[in-house]
């Protein structure tokens, strides 16, 4: 696997349509791609007729092979405003190879006016477009849209979908241009993937294509086609196909049946728990959100100035696979809800400078992949000079969507939705399950709220609950320091990172960060930690310590905040459902001798109890996504991230990787009295 992409290369005809020139094929149709698209894709899978008959609350989810322009998603769009309730969901589920630049996407759908109010939210959240997969949330959540970037026959058999797709959209260039993509290991993933009563259209009526999806399921039948062409073909899911073994572990717990009221406590007010609230309550469920503080975002998420720091591997290696898509996610996220400005953030560009020759390889070998501009750049030092507005001595790493971000903000606006009740000053000391759901318990057993499910996003306090106690989590103090800006400081346009990051001035001040401290878990800033984080002004700019050049003799007068973060030993988040440890552990003994083992017995799910937490240095990137993760697991939607990386986020990989290894045994049978 890599994190390179390439993207369409494209011709133009005279009137303004888009041709490929690796494919050598039409886009859409000649005479009217738009109307090509309602008769193929949205009148033969019924859509019309089919929403106006969905309950409430309901789900739909379309799959498409082919995003090409995204024509066909706001097709799909505009006729689910027209026609489908006001608080029903469509997922829009679609894979593309070869993702159209900004400007190709912008200038085809230039070509259709009445799609404009649509296509304007597309081609503004279309931004970043990194390899991996791409998630959107439109029309305050009620539309979601996520790209799978990379070939089809990859990505499809990587998607968690959740209660299934209900319609296909089968396009992608004629079958004779674009003969490595009609293949019958699509044809099996289409099955795979489809819900009870899934249909299909496809704009081909291609025999082998026809009896290809025969073949895996699909009763199919030919139809009048679009303009000039004869035929097409559309069908329905008849036949489900023979599923495959999947680590039961790792699946995903039986959900409530939809139309259910929908209740959850989310406790912990920082990034994750604000995240989780908000992308639940775009679903329409009833948040509960708790903390022990008075405040929202009162730990770890309440820093003044927090940096969008994208920091990759150049292997392809899973965090950085998650964290090239959850960047982009919050990115878009802060765009469409957060004006921007002291209050709240500022996307002015984050430059990563390398404090070592390792980092240094390490930036050149990212710089080397090609990766798109608006994600990375590579600057030498001249120009880093110029984008920082102050002398910079090393070449680096531009990341010019990136910037800094007030986490209270931002924790502010995504709790307060109107489905969200707040429950500060309240500390959740126990946790019950009950028949409905979950209790929340005070020091007394006192209930203090009950839901459905709950989901801690507590940090490393979520080793406080019983059911929770076994993960691995761990707490690392870190203090930042605040420098009041002088007139030469207010000079940095941008943030500079190395081993410390410096944030350009918010009202006056600067921020700059920041410790890590492993003998100490309180908040009490302390001097030697100022005198640490002004070490760090070095590795950034020379000429930064000379802004302050008093600051070392008066590092305990110096303004601080300590907080603590929760790492896992991976480093990445625990994301997803609970299960009982001790039971995991006796269900799938036998790993630890045979790990090639494929039990069949589903995981002891603690029903109804997820948590997110350790989103260690980087909240801000992960912990938007990660509320969409939940939200997509509790709402049965497919899943913004693919298999591997639900599996490298999941909060059971710990116990399984210590099964297999032999270092945690199955707890000891009671033995039976005789
Ligand atoms: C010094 C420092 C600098 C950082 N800089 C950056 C940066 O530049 N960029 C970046 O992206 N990230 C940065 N981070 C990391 C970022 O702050 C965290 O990843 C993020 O805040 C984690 O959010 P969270 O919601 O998981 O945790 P928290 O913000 O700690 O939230 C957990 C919440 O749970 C509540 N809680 C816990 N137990 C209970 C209970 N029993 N009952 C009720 N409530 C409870 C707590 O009160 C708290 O509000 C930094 C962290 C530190 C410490
Ligand atoms: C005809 S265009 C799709 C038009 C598109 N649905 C629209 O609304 O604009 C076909 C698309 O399929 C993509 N494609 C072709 N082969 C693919 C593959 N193997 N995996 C993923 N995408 C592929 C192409 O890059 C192209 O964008």
């Amino acid at each position: 696997m890599t994190l390179s992409s390439q993207s369409a290369d494209l011709d133009w005809t005279d009137n303004g349509q888009p041709l490929s020139r690796l494919f050598d094929d039409v886009y859409f149709s000649r005479e009217s791609g738009l109307e090509e698209t309602r008769h193929v894709f949205l009148q033969h899978n019924q859509l019309t007729e089919r929403w106006a008959k969905l309950p409430a609350d309901a789900h739909f989810t379309i799959g498409e092979t082919g995003f090409g322009t995204g024509l066909n998603f706001l097709c799909a769009w505009q006729l689910w405003q027209q026609t489908a309730p006001a608080t029903a969901h469509l997922h829009f589920v679609s894979c593309e190879k070869y993702p159209l630049t900004a400007a190709d996407l912008a200038r085809a759908l230039h070509l259709w006016p009445e799609l404009n109010p649509l296509s304007h939210q597309l081609i503004e959240q279309y931004q970043v477009i990194s390899p991996g997969w791409q998630h959107f949330s439109f029309a305050q959540g009620r539309v979601t849209l996520t790209l799978l970037i990379g070939d089809v026959l990859d990505t499809l058999p990587q998607l968690d979908v959740g209660h299934g797709i209900d319609a296909w959209f089968l396009d992608g260039f004629a079958p004779a241009k674009n003969p490595d993509m009609w293949q019958p290991a699509l044809y099996q993933q289409l099955a795979r993937l489809a819900a009870p009563g899934c249909s299909l259209a496809t704009f081909t009526s291609v025999g082998e294509v026809r009896r290809g999806l025969q073949a895996v399921g699909f009763a199919m039948r030919k139809t009048r086609g679009f303009g000039r062409k004869r035929d097409m073909l559309c069908g329905e899911l008849v036949e489900r196909p023979a599923t495959h073994w999947q680590a039961p572990w790792f699946s995903r717990p039986p959900q409530q049946a939809c139309g259910q009221a929908r209740s959850v406590i989310v406790i912990g007010a920082g990034l994750a728990g604000c995240s989780t609230a908000y992308a639940l309550s775009l679903r329409g469920w009833h948040v509960t959100l708790i903390d022990r503080h008075n405040t929202l975002a009162a730990e770890a998420s309440g820093n003044p100035q927090g940096i969008l720091y994208c920091k990759l591997s150049a292997h392809a290696t899973s965090l950085s696979r998650f964290v090239l898509s959850a960047y982009s996610f919050s990115l878009r996220l802060l765009h469409q809800q957060l004006p921007q400005g002291d209050a709240s953030w500022q996307s002015c560009g984050v430059l990563q400078l390398p404090s070592n020759p390792k980092e240094q390889q390490r930036q050149s070998a990212l710089a080397s992949l090609g990766l798109p501009a608006d994600l990375l750049q590579a600057v030498d030092a001249d120009a880093a000079s110029s984008l920082a507005g102050i002398p910079i001595e090393h070449a680096g790493l531009w990341f010019p969507a990136a910037g800094w971000v007030n986490p209270p903000a931002l924790c502010q606006h995504l709790a307060m939705q109107p489905n969200i009740t707040l429950k500060l000053h309240t500390e959740a000391i126990g946790l019950q399950q009950t028949a409905p759901g979950w209790q929340v318990l005070d020091q007394a057993n006192n209930c203090l709220a009950a839901a459905t499910d709950a989901v801690l996003c507590t940090a490393a306090d979520t080793r406080q609950f019983t059911q929770t106690r076994h993960l691995p989590l761990k707490a690392i103090r870190g203090q930042i320091t605040h420098l009041p800006a002088t007139s030469q400081s207010l000079g940095l346009r941008t943030v500079l990172c190395a081993d410390g990051y410096i944030s350009p001035a918010r009202n006056g001040e600067h921020h700059l960060g920041a410790s890590f401290r492993f003998d100490r878990l309180d908040s009490q800033p302390s001097p030697e930690e100022n005198l640490s984080n002004l070490d760090l002004l070095d590795g950034l700019a020379t000429s930064l310590s000379s802004f302050w050049p008093q600051a070392r003799s008066h590092s305990s007068g110096l303004k601080a905040r300590a907080s603590l973060r929760c790492t896992s030993p991976d480093y990445l988040p625990l994301i997803g459902p609970v299960a009982d440890a001790e039971q995991l552990l006796s269900c799938y003994a036998e790993l630890g001798k045979d790990a090639s083992k494929q039990p069949t017995t589903p995981a002891p799910w603690l029903k109804g109890l997820w948590v997110n937490c350790a989103h260690g240095s980087r909240g801000l990137i992960s912990a938007p996504l990660s509320g969409e993760l939940i939200a997509a697991y509790l709402s049965g939607e497919p899943a913004p991230l693919p298999n591997d990386l639900l599996a490298a986020l999941h909060p059971n990989r710990f116990l399984l990787r210590d099964l297999v290894r032999g270092k945690r045994q199955p707890p000891a049978k009671p033995t039976q009295p005789s």
